[in-house]
């Protein structure tokens, strides 16, 4: 089984676990540390099954748009079942190879996608592309990097080597995609890497 396959087979139970309102408060409350503005245009780069949108479209108001993108099917149709807003579309595209035209946005997140993704470095390229000049892009995490790589060597399957890189190697990786003023914030239940084009 590939990874896309993974993902599209564990949607619906996916969908199902994580909108709990314990998890809501959380997620409420780490997007505050994320750099939104009223008007921003954001991509949620492996957005599941959209639980951040109503967050997002919080914070940028009626002016900004929101694109969810991810590789999965099976995400994408829950997503779009779960929320439907004017200024919110969803996408099924893959991380490495964005649909998107350049300088388009002025945030990306990325929650819980980052150690998924193949080619980091073709994904950080293409995020650096799709991103305005001045735009942020955010990864995140609500566990740190000892907690998530722990918890993802205990999932069977294709994700169990999904890692998040050490410091050393995120900055590297960052820096060689052209990404400037790093923040990298690894504490207690929180992974939280901010980086400016
Ligand atoms: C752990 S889930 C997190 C989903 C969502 N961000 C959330 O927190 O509810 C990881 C998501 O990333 C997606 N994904 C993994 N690799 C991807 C890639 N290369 N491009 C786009 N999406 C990807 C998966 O399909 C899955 O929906």
């Amino acid at each position: 089984m590939n990874k896309k396959e993974f993902f599209d087979r564990i949607a619906f139970q996916w969908d199902k676990e994580h909108r709990l309102s314990k998890e809501k408060k959380n997620i409420r409350l780490l997007m505050e540390k994320f750099p939104l503005s009223t008007g921003n245009y954001v991509l949620d780069a492996g957005c599941g099954t959209g639980r951040l949108a109503p967050h997002i479209r919080r914070m940028v108001g009626k002016h900004g748009r929101i694109i969810a993108a991810d590789f999965s099917g099976e995400m994408i149709k829950l997503a779009e079942n779960n929320f439907t807003f004017k200024n919110l579309c969803f996408v099924q595209s893959d991380a490495q190879w964005l649909p998107f035209v350049s300088a388009f946005f002025d945030v990306i997140i990325c929650f819980a996608l980052f150690p998924h993704i193949q080619d980091k470095k073709l994904a950080l390229s293409e995020f650096r592309r799709v991103l305005k000049k001045g735009g942020i892009l955010v990864i995140a995490h609500l566990m740190n990097r000892l907690e998530l790589n722990s918890f993802h060597r205990r999932v069977k399957g294709p994700v169990t080597k999904d890692l998040l890189p050490d410091e050393k190697q995120m900055r590297a990786l960052l820096c060689g995609a052209g990404f400037l003023d790093l923040s990298i914030r690894d504490e207690p239940s929180l992974y939280l890497v901010q980086a400016r084009v």
